[in-house]
């Protein structure tokens, strides 16, 4: 009997540890495939909120402040990107008709991109567009180390436009950090005096009209240029005599005698950070894998767009001040505007992905609000508060999120507009009047031909 079972049995347990190791080869490969699509990862993530820290792990205003007036900080920068300036031209923002430019565009190219380039200086680069409005255009590059003929090309295009900056770290996508940042530095160090500055890829349609528009009046870009809207009774004009409607909600008046112009409650925080709030929670894109919690803005201390408080219009109105502030609106000086296409959204943790980001690379589950890199303004406080923060920022392989990490350092809260496009917006020649910016135009012929059909209809 014994003898007779022993196979059985031992067949039986063979086929049994067989299964076993079946589910255990399941189980693991279960586990694998969990893992490589970031599974475990996201169980330890840390909560993105308001004790979010990323190294330098401290305050760093006091240093920030203490650079920004060439005073001896108390910690010294952690991450200064110290590449040299190859090509330069350090008399670009030095001009005897101008003490300050009204806007600086940065544009982020690769060596090889010489017809884009050329594209770019033949429309929205044009710097003597308008001669009330004084422009520069700068091409940022890096290099490509073994290529002689290359880099001989650039420096007879150098020389002959006199407005690439080329800086000696290797041109890559990963790379795309220093180049920015080195824009910064060039910025601070040889151009200080613009009131804006614009950073852009060079595959990217602008609009300069609009970009001068948005900069003179940004929360209220574009309605502030659209026809009038009914507004029934309350609908009238102001005469010089007339007192400003003191109500809180509207604000009506006319501005050369056409337009009317609709301001709801005028330079109240709320609202701006509202229409903020709004705007990111209808338009963040989903570059996520799982749905994303709503953030808490009710502790945003800082507002960094400061306007006209309602109290001030009245009890010192005039009817030019009026005007100057609301219809020929103009931010003040000492605005700290970090304006593009913002996006909340959470780290990718499947491992195949090109933006693959590990928990000790950032634990956070959300990144802070940040600006998509194509095209993005700065005005100038905000450009040198963010430079001198990124000495205290530990490097970060993507641009845009280390700019957003940088503002959140800063407290400089991303200003979303829906009109610079992240992805390239269809073209028909009626859809582009409030367009800012389209990605999508790495053809150069495209791009001139886009642009100066919309200059034509008056909106580029
Ligand atoms: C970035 O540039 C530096 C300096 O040239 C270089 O050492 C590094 O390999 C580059 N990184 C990438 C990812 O290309
Ligand atoms: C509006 O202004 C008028 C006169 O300037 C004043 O009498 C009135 O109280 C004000 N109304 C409000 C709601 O502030
Ligand atoms: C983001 O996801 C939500 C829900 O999954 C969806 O309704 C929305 O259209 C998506 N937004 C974009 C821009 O893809
Ligand atoms: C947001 O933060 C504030 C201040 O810490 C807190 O009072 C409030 O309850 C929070 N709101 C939510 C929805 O978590
Ligand atoms: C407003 O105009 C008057 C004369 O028209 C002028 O005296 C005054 O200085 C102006 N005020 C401002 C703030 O420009």
């Amino acid at each position: 009997m014994y003898c007779l079972l022993r196979p059985c049995f031992q067949t039986g347990l063979r086929l049994t540890s067989k299964i076993r190791l079946t589910y255990v080869c399941i189980f693991i490969g279960l586990i694998a495939l969990l893992d490589f699509f970031g599974a475990f990862t996201h169980l330890f993530e840390i909560t993105y909120d308001s004790n979010f820290v990323y190294p330098y792990e401290g305050d760093v205003h006091d240093f920030v402040n203490a650079l920004r007036h060439n005073e001896e900080p108390a910690v010294e920068p952690i991450n200064e990107y110290k590449y040299t300036f190859l090509l330069n031209n350090q008399q670009k923002c030095v001009d005897t008709a101008y003490s300050t430019f009204r806007l600086i565009y940065v544009v982020k190219s690769s060596i090889e991109n010489f017809e884009r380039r050329s594209a770019i200086r033949n429309s929205w680069g044009f710097e003597k567009r308008f001669f009330d409005v004084p422009l520069r255009t700068i091409f940022m590059l890096g290099v490509h180390p073994y290529d002689d003929e290359l880099q001989a090309k650039v420096k007879i295009e150098a020389a002959k436009y006199r407005d690439i900056i080329q800086a000696d770290f290797i041109d890559s996508y990963y790379n795309n950090t220093i180049k920015t940042i080195m824009g910064f530095k060039w910025l601070v160090k040889y151009c200080p005096n613009s009131k804006f500055y614009m950073f852009v890829d060079d595959d990217i349609y602008v609009s300069v009209k609009n970009v001068l528009r948005f900069i003179r009046n940004p929360v209220n870009y574009p309605d502030y240029l659209k026809e009038p809207k009914k507004i029934g009774a309350h609908k009238r004009e102001i005469k010089d005599s007339d007192k400003m409607d003191n109500d809180t909600t509207t604000q009506i008046s006319t501005f050369d005698k056409k337009s009317l112009f609709v301001y709801e409650k005028l330079g109240k925080k709320e609202y701006l950070v509202d229409q903020i709030i709004h705007k990111l929670k209808q338009n963040s894109y989903n570059r996520t894998l799982h749905t994303i919690p709503p953030i808490n803005y009710s502790k945003q201390n800082s507002v960094n767009l400061k306007f006209p408080q309602k109290e001030n219009i009245d009890s010192t109105f005039t009817m030019n001040r009026t005007k100057r502030q609301i219809f020929d609106f103009e931010l003040p000086d000492d605005v700290r505007l970090f304006a593009g296409f913002v996006f909340v959204s959470s780290p990718h943790r499947h491992k195949s992905s090109k933006w693959y980001i590990s928990l000790s690379e950032y634990p956070y589950h959300l990144w802070p609000p940040y600006i998509t890199a194509g095209a993005y303004i700065l005005s100038k406080e905000a450009l040198l508060d963010m430079y001198y923060t990124s000495l205290y920022t530990k490097h970060f392989k993507f641009d845009d999120i280390f700019l957003g990490i940088v503002a959140k350092k800063a407290d400089i809260e991303p200003f979303h507009c829906e009109e610079f496009h992240f992805h390239k917006k269809d073209y028909t020649r009626f859809n582009y009047k409030y367009v800012i910016t389209s990605h999508g135009y790495g053809n150069p012929n495209e791009l001139l031909y886009v642009w100066n059909e919309q200059k034509a209809f008056g909106n580029a």
